[in-house]
């Protein structure tokens, strides 16, 4: 696995950045508001909680920052976030969809009967976590990609967790929806930078100390040696990626999984971010993908994945 060192000169880039997000009210979305506005970016966020969204937009009181309230899940709140954005200030540079919910309960409760089952259990999970981040992006890339220039830098930023790569039991409606966000970045990496310019990227944090986590691991997990990101740590990795700052093998890794150069060398990475710290997990992937894949396979995956992209379309009739 790479380390991923954000560069602390490149976070000077950000300023007058025209930034939106979501979940920016508490937590880890929170404190990535304050690091865009102590590198003088101009903010656009949303939140469902909007007594904690409007307390931290007055604490930046310099007009540069500006909250809505939005819930993801409604494509309508998705649509206003960055219809206030170019309202307010004339285009979007970069977006990042970090609003989440944790587990909802158990839907594999071992007391559940046969009666219990008839039931159907809510999806909100899903909604918050998988579809809230595709009506994001939808819409994110027709306000990303509106009178851009070629030189432009404009990204996405979506956020996973280690539940996206990592066997977490128990956490099965979050698991699967930080695995399709992963799928949804990976599928988006081959397709924004060359049709519209855009990078795509993904963040998946260990544990970190926000209201989300349980208190019990927030305070069990570094007596058994295992550190917590604190908020503030997972906004520096976040915004190092978001300023475009990474020194891996990127140009041999592309290459591998059948990426082209157009997204550069921060497009396409999943930052894992544990310790305080940020590690690129799609390099090591790449570069081993025919040893866990066999190597038969992986040719010819790659020869299908290179003519799909040549412009065989998924969407065609038959
Ligand atoms: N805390 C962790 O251990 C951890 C680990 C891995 C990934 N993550 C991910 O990081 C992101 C931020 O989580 P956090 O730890 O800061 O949690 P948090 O609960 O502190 O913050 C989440 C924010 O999302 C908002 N939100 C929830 N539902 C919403 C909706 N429908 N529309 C708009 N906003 C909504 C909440 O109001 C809150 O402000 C999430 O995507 C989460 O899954 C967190």
């Amino acid at each position: 696995m790479t380390s991923f060192d954000p560069d602390p000169a490149q976070l000077r880039s950000l300023k007058d950045k025209v930034v939106v997000l979501t979940g920016g009210a508490n937590g880890i979305g929170a404190a990535t508001v304050n690091l865009f506005a102590k590198s003088g970016a101009l903010i656009v966020f949303g939140d469902l909680d909007v007594p904690a969204g409007e307390k931290l937009a007055s604490n930046h009181e310099n007009g540069r920052i500006h909250f809505l309230r939005t819930d993801v899940t409604k494509y309508v709140d998705n649509l206003e976030l960055f219809r206030l954005a170019l309202k307010t200030y004339g285009r979007v540079d970069h977006a990042l969809s970090i609003a989440g919910i944790v587990e909802q309960g158990n839907i594999l409760d071992p007391a559940l009967t046969i009666d219990d089952v008839e039931k159907p259990p809510t999806n909100i999970v899903i909604d918050v976590n998988l579809v809230g981040p595709l009506y994001f992006v939808r819409v994110a890339v027709a306000y990303l990609k509106h009178n851009k220039q070629p030189t432009d830098d404009k990204s996405i930023l979506l956020f996973s967790s280690v539940a996206g790569f990592y066997d977490s039991p128990g956490l099965f409606a979050y698991g699967a929806s930080k695995h399709g966000v992963l799928g949804l970045m990976r599928c988006l990496r081959h397709y924004l930078p060359p049709t519209f310019g855009i990078r795509v990227n993904a963040i998946a944090p260990f544990g970190t100390a926000t209201a989300m986590l349980p208190q019990a691991i927030t305070n069990g997990f570094p007596k058994i040696g295992v550190p917590v990101n604190t908020p503030e740590q997972v906004a520096g990795v976040t915004l190092g990626v978001v300023a475009g700052s990474h020194k891996g093998k990127n140009a041999e890794y592309m290459a591998q999984i059948g990426l082209g150069a157009e997204g550069g060398p921060c497009n396409g990475l999943t930052v894992y971010v544990e310790s305080g710290k940020g590690w690129e997990l799609e390099e090591g992937l790449a570069a081993t993908r025919a040893e866990w894949q066999g190597e038969g396979p992986n040719e010819r995956l790659l020869k299908a994945n290179a003519w799909l992209a040549s412009g065989a379309a998924w969407t065609e009739d038959q």
